[in-house]
């Protein structure tokens, strides 16, 4: 096991009616609040009006920028920051999923710097090292951006997506009622149970020892979301598994599952050159992009593969050879995408050929890929190709 420092400081308020508590919340950073959200949903599905009424209540003042894209886009971040210095905001909240907690996290982190934020997202040495405090009301479980420092946005100029991080992004609060994810479309609900067991599988895959504990406690979420996700699909409305789900998705990000270990995260990056290029969500890209990486990376560390299937899969090692027990397991893993509605290739997204060489190139832009196994370009080539 690895040393580790281990510092999660979200306050969250879960369950039935945990919005009253957001006007309480955000008062305690100030008068002044942005509410930042999406296309939206909110709107129609009565959650603005509810974190609106909470927030008079509580005698909170606010501005409000909606517009949010998935993937946001980094000129919507620079608005923020102009609208926020205008208006002498004390709080960002992010009503809705990744993409306006992201959107809120880059503007906040952008109110503190001297530059333009986007040369944070290309030089990590310039920082976040200052924010603006953030708050969240989640609207769907999937990026688990709502307990972790990162923050991920997508620049028009190039249609290059790239993260920051830091421990001044980690939202003050988040308030999560799972009645806020009934309203998903099938397909959103699918996108984030596939991107939440993604996070999973990024910190599996690593070649740290002696992780017996996170291992099991990764082992147990992932069996959850594999069982529940399901069961939101046919049943929408089912509370009980809906916060499941919201629950498994925070803590499969929040870093606790990271302690002591060395997670892989190429699949990650690997994923966000497809969503920046093509637009497409990130949890379907996903679920393209980890099929394929398995099969290329498996002889690293077959153990670790064989352990995942035995566990998490219920493949029995007397199933055949290793080899024959890992793709197994990447069938059935194929088949719990596929029954979710997810693609598992890229022409099953609309996705060609013709610019994998590009994507290969564009993913070592200011970075490394791959703690697992060590990519190079040639590599991530050969892993789109396999998705094909
Ligand atoms: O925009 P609106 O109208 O709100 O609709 C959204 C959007 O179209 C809709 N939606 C959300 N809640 C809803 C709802 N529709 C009906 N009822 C509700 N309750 O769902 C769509 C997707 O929303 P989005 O916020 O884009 O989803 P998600 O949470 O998956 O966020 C994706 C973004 O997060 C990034 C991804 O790369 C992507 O840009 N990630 C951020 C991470 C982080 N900061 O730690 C880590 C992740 O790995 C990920 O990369
Ligand atoms: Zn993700």
């Amino acid at each position: 096991m690895l040393n580790f420092e281990y510092c999660s400081p979200t306050r969250i308020v879960f369950g039935r009616e945990a919005e009253k508590r957001t006007g309480e919340l955000a008062r305690r950073f100030g008068k002044k609040v942005l509410v930042h959200y999406g296309g939206g949903s909110i709107k129609r599905n009565g959650v603005y009006d509810k974190v609106v009424a909470s927030l008079k209540e509580a005698g909170v003042d606010f501005v409000e920028l909606g517009g949010v894209q998935p993937n946001p886009r980094l000129s919507l971040v620079r608005e923020g920051i102009r609208l926020c210095k205008e208006e002498g905001v004390d709080l960002i909240l992010a009503v809705g999923g990744g993409s306006a907690i992201d959107s809120s996290k880059a503007i906040a982190a952008g109110l503190k710097y001297d530059g333009d934020v986007w040369e944070m997202f290309l030089d990590g040495s310039k920082g976040p090292f200052d924010a603006l405090p953030v708050g969240v009301v989640l609207t769907i479980p999937a990026a688990g951006s709502e307990c972790s420092n990162g923050c991920v946005i997508t620049a028009e100029e190039g249609w290059l997506k790239r993260d920051i991080g830091g421990e001044c992004l980690v939202p003050a609060f988040a308030v999560m009622n799972p009645e806020f994810t009934f309203t998903l479309p099938a397909y959103q609900t699918a996108c984030g149970a596939s991107d939440i067991l993604a996070h999973m599988f990024e910190r599996y895959f690593t070649q740290v020892t002696h992780t017996d504990l996170t291992d099991r406690l990764l082992e147990a979420a992932m069996r959850t979301i594999l069982i529940q996700a399901p069961i939101v699909l046919r049943e929408p409305e089912n509370y009980d598994a809906r916060a499941e789900v919201m629950w498994t998705g925070t803590i499969a990000h929040n870093n606790l599952l990271d302690t002591g270990r060395l997670g892989d995260w190429a699949s990650h990056n690997i994923e966000h050159e497809l969503s920046g290029m093509y637009d497409i969500a990130h949890g379907a890209g996903l679920a393209i992009v980890f099929p394929a990486w398995m099969r290329y990376c498996w002889k690293e560390n077959p153990a670790r593969f064989v352990q995942l299937a035995v566990r998490v899969f219920d493949v029995d090692l007397a199933f055949g050879q290793t080899q024959e027990i890992v793709e197994e397991m990447i069938r059935r893993l194929e088949n719990w995408y596929r029954s979710l509605g997810m693609p598992v290739r890229l022409h099953e997204a609309n996705i060609g050929e013709d610019r994998l060489r590009e994507m290969a190139k564009k993913c070592f832009i200011a970075r490394q890929i791959g703690n697992f196994k060590k990519l190079d370009e040639e590599d991530v080539y050969q892993i789109y190709r396999l998705a094909l």
